[in-house]
């Protein structure tokens, strides 16, 4: 028995980085929770299927988050007059270390999840506490959402303060089995195994996750060369690395066939490193908002995309305070025209399809055949109705998803399908 529907409206989607597919008053028709195509008219097996009218709305793939902290959305725009380093140990992990307390974690994650239900993203990949039974609960709530969803307990073992920080590596590790256990029947939220980054994880605890990934093929997620002080720190930690990138790769947590990888930021990663993330495939998380709270400096994205590397965008609640994904559409296009104005003349900024399509296909990738209605791809749509926002133009579809994407306005979003199934 074959599940089909089709949604009609004004469909835009990514065909390459450069270039967007855009099909006025057409059929979008999912089989299955998958993609069948886009159609001006409903092909003759599909003549009878139900149709979701949404003429004169905007139809877009479902976007994805590659990279959030679900457990800093309670304080997101606090303190953002910090970098990194001292925004972790001032805010960031004392706020953290709440979520021993699950009435708290339950209060905090119930909104956190109902706010991202309520947002244009249908997929995300994010971390949790360094706590077994408030990640479950985050996981419980995500899974009830009808979102697909990546979560990680974080491991951290060392450099963090006494209530925020994994007693050994056996512990850290120990408590991952357990909370890979406590995860196991969950369908639509799967764990990813999440070392917070190298400084907070013993040599002993990288070696650890890095067997018990090669035990389960979990995907992996972390941050990597983020900020000039971190980067620092990682060379006194790992003297025998030749990088940042380099000392993940050497603990066997940095892609490769088995080990897909997403690292967030990538701010300052170089040749080397770039050529490391290209030859394993591992997926750059980039947070434009984040690289400007924190005081960070703005990823080449240029770059990246010229050569060729796998690259979605990030929110990074809370470095970034911002949970909507068009929002990072937005300001990756700002921060790109400030590093090639400020810093780099030789390198175009990225321009706002390119953005799109890191949230869109970009990023969705990381989860398969997911972020356009091509057939074949998981039936993520978006509806966006932007009739509140009059206009004495005559906007093209392309300009409304433009106007869309600068506002970052959840109210835009009213219908929402994550593999062809209606959240609302
Ligand atoms: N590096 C290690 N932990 C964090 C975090 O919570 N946020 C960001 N932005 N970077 C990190
Ligand atoms: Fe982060």
């Amino acid at each position: 028995m074959h599940q089909s529907f089709a949604l009609k409206g004004d469909i835009i989607f990514s065909q390459t980085p450069q270039t967007l597919a855009i099909y006025p008053s057409h059929y979008a028709i999912c089989q299955d929770g998958v993609c069948v195509g886009v159609f001006a008219q409903l092909p003759e097996q599909f003549a009878d299927i139900p149709v979701m009218d949404y003429s004169g709305k905007l139809i877009i793939p479902g976007l994805t988050d590659l990279h959030a902290h679900a457990p800093q959305y309670a304080f997101r725009s606090l303190d953002m007059d910090l970098e990194l380093l001292d925004w972790l140990n001032t805010q960031t992990f004392p706020q953290e270390a709440r979520y021993a307390d699950l009435d708290y974690a339950r209060r905090a994650y119930s909104i956190f999840a109902e706010d991202l239900r309520r947002s244009a993203t249908t997929r995300a990949a994010l971390f949790g506490t360094l706590h077994v039974p408030a990640t479950l609960v985050l996981m419980q709530l995500l899974e009830q959402s009808g979102l697909e969803t990546l979560v990680g307990k974080v491991n951290m073992d060392r450099n963090s303060p006494d209530n925020l920080c994994e007693t050994d590596a056996q512990a850290s590790l120990e408590a991952t089995r357990a909370w890979l256990a406590g995860c196991r029947d969950l369908k639509h939220c799967r764990p990813i195994l999440t070392p917070r980054f190298l400084p907070s994880c013993t040599d002993a605890l990288m070696e650890g996750l890095h067997g018990l990934q090669q035990e389960t093929a979990l995907p992996v997620q972390s941050h990597l060369s983020e900020n000039q002080g971190e980067i620092a720190w990682v060379r006194e930690l790992c003297p025998q690395s030749s990088g940042y990138g380099d000392a993940y790769d050497r603990f066997g947590m940095f892609g490769g066939e088995r080990c897909p990888t997403i690292m967030a930021h990538c701010v300052w990663s170089d040749a080397e490193e770039r050529a490391r993330m290209k030859q394993n495939g591992v997926f750059i998380a980039h947070c434009p908002q984040s690289n400007v709270n924190l005081s960070s400096g703005v990823a080449p994205v240029r770059t990246y995309l010229d050569e060729g590397l796998n690259i979605g965008l990030g929110s990074d609640i809370a470095g970034g305070t911002h949970l909507s994904i068009l929002r990072a559409m937005a300001d990756a296009v700002q921060v790109s025209k400030l590093r090639w104005r400020l810093f780099d003349q030789s390198l175009s900024p990225i321009t706002l399809p390119e953005a799109f399509w890191m949230g869109t296909r970009g990023g969705g990738a990381f989860f398969g055949k997911v972020g356009a209605f091509e057939a074949g791809f998981a039936f993520d749509a978006v509806v966006l109705d932007d009739s509140d926002l009059p206009s004495p133009l005559d906007l093209t579809p392309e300009e409304r998803l433009t106007r869309i994407i600068y506002l970052s306005d959840d109210r835009a979003v009213v219908h929402k399908y994550v593999d062809g199934r209606k959240l609302f």
